[in-house]
């Protein structure tokens, strides 16, 4: 076993490539010291998505949300203003806002009546006579995250004042972020509300496994017969395809979209002619790809829905999915999306609140937990396609749908961010 006393206060030795081995030390997804420094130096130092600006659309509209195992309150303001707001009162530190979303110029304290502006200043504090003379000089407000940008919507916050930019953040992934978002012929879309579960066991278990083009066929195995006899196709073996990785990183898993159910095939025809239209052929076919997009540390764009990763603690995970509408689609479209998501029948979608498919992950990933909390493996080996990656002198690597290149990205990443604390 790797020891700290080898590593000092760095966990960067976690992980270890060779030409022809690539290993991550089981104590990356088990030892509650390396989750403890992945929330400061990952979750507190980098950017995080917070939540989607179709949330908070008119001014007072907030939703709480986190950064990491920090409640924040992502609110926009009466001047229009998005703030990112620690969800902790300077008082004696209760939760300000216990609502998951509302409308609201102000937060009052439940504990003590303080109350706060939605920019975060306090503007009172009950029983103001019980404290001495000038003594709410320097109090401040709630604590504002220095940094938030958006992105097509997507509202990113850091608590690290000198965090690089978001552009510099998202990188050369933007432009399968661009292809995600313009399937809608305006370029936007709206969230609907999320559906949450948790399951016992690291939040990596989830981001490998989003872009994991191989686990379907295995793990899926009897959701993908039960969706094959009720008549949609399900099956993903032989599909043409990609994965890829970034070196912030990001990962991505693209494959032809071939799969589209009888039951929502006129729709999804009607949305591909409506995209030719709109983009030309081209591209139009190129948006047209299946990918499942994500967004180190904490956002998935799946196909049609967006999923958001919680980390709890070590072996806790929390998991949002919100259903996506796309602007400027006929409702027809919009509502075959929702029911291809809603009704379990395709690999990738089926997984919304009935799917069998999230559960099946859900079961690897507790299985995966209890093995590790055992103590007696060293390390793992994510050496798929190794030989094959394809690496671009931008650092973006490409491989097989089935390859592991995803992984390694999010690993290659998360050793530079747990050895100095700056990503790539
Ligand atoms: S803890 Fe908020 S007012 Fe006392
Ligand atoms: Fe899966």
């Amino acid at each position: 076993m790797i020891s700290d006393a080898h590593m000092g206060t760095a966990y960067d030795h976690l992980v270890s490539e060779e030409s022809n081995n690539f290993r991550v030390h089981t104590r990356a997804y088990s030892d509650p010291d390396v989750f403890e420094m992945e929330m400061r130096n990952i979750f507190e130092n980098n950017w995080v998505y917070v939540a989607h600006e179709s949330e908070i659309a008119q001014p007072g509209d907030y939703r709480t949300s986190a950064i990491g195992r920090m409640p924040v309150i992502v609110t926009r303001s009466s001047e229009n203003q998005v703030h990112v707001l620690l969800n902790i009162c300077r008082h004696r530190g209760a939760s300000v806002c216990r609502d998951e979303r509302g409308n609201s110029r102000f937060f009052r304290c439940p504990y003590h009546s303080w109350v706060y502006r939605n920019d975060g200043a306090v503007v009172g504090v009950a029983d103001r006579d019980g404290y001495p003379e000038g003594w709410e000089e320097g109090i401040g407000g709630l604590v504002m995250a220095p940094k938030v940008e958006t992105y097509r919507g997507m509202i990113f916050a850091s608590f690290n004042e000198n965090v690089p930019t978001l552009e510099n953040h998202l990188g050369a992934l933007k432009t399968y972020i661009d292809y995600w978002f313009d399937h809608s012929p305006v370029g936007r879309v709206r969230l609907g509300k999320p559906y949450r579960a948790y399951f016992p066991a690291n939040w990596k278990c989830q981001i490998e496994n989003s872009t994991d083009g191989w686990h379907a066929r295995y793990v899926h195995e009897s959701a993908l017969q039960t969706i094959e006899e009720y008549g949609s196709r399900g099956r993903t073996v032989g599909w043409p395809g990609c994965t890829r990785g970034f070196p912030q990183g990001h990962g991505l898993l693209e494959a032809e979209r071939n799969d589209v159910p009888p039951e929502v095939g006129e729709e999804f025809d009607r949305h591909l002619d409506l995209l030719r239209d709109t983009y030309g052929k081209d591209k139009a076919e190129q948006l047209y790809m299946r990918r499942h997009i994500a967004l180190f540390p904490n956002l998935h764009l799946m196909e049609f829905k967006f999923r958001v990763i919680q980390p709890v603690a070590v072996d806790r995970t929390i998991i949002y999915e919100y259903p996506v509408e796309l602007e400027d689609v006929p409702d027809p479209v919009n509502k075959a999306i929702f029911r291809r998501i809603a009704q379990d029948i395709s690999v990738s979608s089926g997984s919304f609140v009935s799917g069998a498919v999230n559960t099946d992950d859900a079961e690897i990933y507790s299985r995966v937990q209890s093995g590790l909390a055992a103590n007696k493996l060293d390390w793992l080996h994510l050496s798929r396609g190794l030989m094959r990656e394809e690496r671009r002198p931008d650092g973006e690597t490409v491989g097989d749908r089935t390859d592991e290149v995803p992984q390694r990205a999010v690993w290659r990443a998360w050793s530079k961010i747990m050895g100095n604390g700056h990503g790539a």
